[in-house]
């Protein structure tokens, strides 16, 4: 058994926290947290993991990140369509080779995890190769993640493009073997976007998805001029929205990205389908995208989780994200957290599993030092400020997903 000592703080609401001082969390072997403290500690047998002038929160949510793109933040002025062809497509096709998806998959693991990430969800390229190659990589290091391998059968290179068949037998290959995985890992099926899918190629999408019990992820309404060349693609579609709900791609299982320029009919087709949302703020002002307004995604009640969105967004540090969603909405810096944490559990139907900190949940933590923008005892809101506005990697102390260091410095 684990013992693990320091403040713990974890959001049950976008108002309502958990704050324990002095605290401390017995995990047991399995992984699963069997009692939350204060004070006077238990006595036993224990490994213990004194974070006493830390903070301990529940494991940071990226829901939205593009493992390809990871050597391609900071490529700035140009619009996301234009941004996709000259830098992103090129990039993305290097993953053809074995080397190369390697290489990037240990960066980039090794960079989320130091930054504080326990649980990600993933775009690969368009290889199944690359994506098996993400899927051993994430084994290796130990962070929960869903990948998908991307979906393109036009509108991309040549050499991108699938069919819907290749897509399907794609990915039953790749998610029977891996998705579920020590309950760890899961696939995620992956149409990049209305603009680069034929509706045979979502359909498919869906079909192979629901027969599998598979997540769905894909971009919707990012920016105006993607949403004008959607209504040029599917004319007899009203909407961009309704693009995804003819394909049977939109529900509870189904996060897409962005949602920024949306009419209230679409909002209340992902209400009513029970489709959640990734909010990807940084994202947003990097390629000048627009705003997220959270406030009217709220009103509809949908789930909402905090992705990054590298390398539209240039940040991989979820504490930075977060400052530009206060930037975009003028969020309190428990919102913020709470959809970095819970709210990033719920919208892949884990609340029950991780997300906070208390008896019967995996230990997934992410150990941060306030200092030297706060001490640990701090008022806990002033804290959090502190370390949504200045926060970053320098913060991160440790990550543990069910109870098992997987970094530290
Ligand atoms: N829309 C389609 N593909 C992408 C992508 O790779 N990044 C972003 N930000 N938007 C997209
Ligand atoms: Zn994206």
């Amino acid at each position: 058994m684990k013992l693990f000592k320091g403040r713990i703080v974890s959001f049950k609401s976008d108002e309502k926290t958990i704050d324990i001082p002095d605290g401390y969390i017995i995990v047991d072997d399995m992984g699963k947290i069997i009692e939350v403290g204060q004070k006077k500690i238990p006595s036993g047998e224990f490994e213990v993991f004194d974070f006493s002038k830390f903070v301990i929160f529940p494991g940071f949510f990226d829901i939205h990140v593009h493992l390809p793109q990871f050597d391609q933040r900071a490529r700035w002025g140009k619009n996301l369509l234009e941004w996709l062809e000259h830098y992103i497509f090129p990039a993305e096709q290097k993953f053809a080779r074995d080397e190369v998806a390697r290489d990037t998959a240990r960066r980039f693991f090794n960079s989320l995890v130091s930054n504080g990430t326990t649980t990600a969800v993933i775009y690969s390229s368009a290889h199944r190769s690359a994506t098996e190659i993400a899927f051993e990589e994430a084994r290796k290091i130990g962070i929960r993640a869903l990948i998908g391998q991307v979906l393109m059968d036009r509108n991309a290179p040549l050499e991108m493009l699938t069919t819907p068949e290749r897509a399907k037998k794609d990915i039953e290959a790749v998610a029977s073997q891996w998705h579920g995985y020590d309950d760890r890992l899961f696939y995620v099926v992956t149409p990049r976007f209305a603009i680069s899918c034929s509706m045979e190629l979502m359909k498919a999408a869906s079909e192979v998805a629901v027969a599998n019990g598979l997540y769905i992820q894909s971009h919707l309404s990012e920016q105006v001029p993607e949403v004008e060349f959607v209504r040029e693609l599917f004319p007899d579609i009203p909407n961009y929205t309704s693009v995804y709900h003819a394909a049977g791609l939109l529900g509870e299982k189904t996060i897409m990205a962005h949602a920024i320029h949306l009419s209230d009919k679409e909002l209340e087709l992902l209400r009513d389908t029970g489709t959640k949302i990734a909010h990807c703020p940084s994202s947003n002002f990097f390629l000048h995208s627009g705003r997220m307004d959270m406030e009217l995604i709220e009103k509809y009640d949908l789930d909402v989780g905090v992705g990054s969105d590298v390398a539209g967004g240039p940040f991989i540090n979820m504490l930075e994200v977060l400052r530009d969603a206060y930037y975009a909405n003028r969020i309190s810096p428990i919102k913020a957290f709470y959809h970095l944490t819970l709210g990033g559990a719920k919208v892949l139907g884990w609340e029950t599993k991780v997300g906070t900190i208390e008896p019967g949940r995996e230990a997934d933590f992410t150990i941060i030092d306030p200092r030297p923008l706060a001490n640990v005892n701090d008022e806990l809101t002033d804290v959090l400020a502190k370390l949504m506005f200045l926060g970053d990697d320098r913060n991160v102390v440790a990550t543990f997903v069910r109870g098992k260091q997987i970094w530290h410095k």
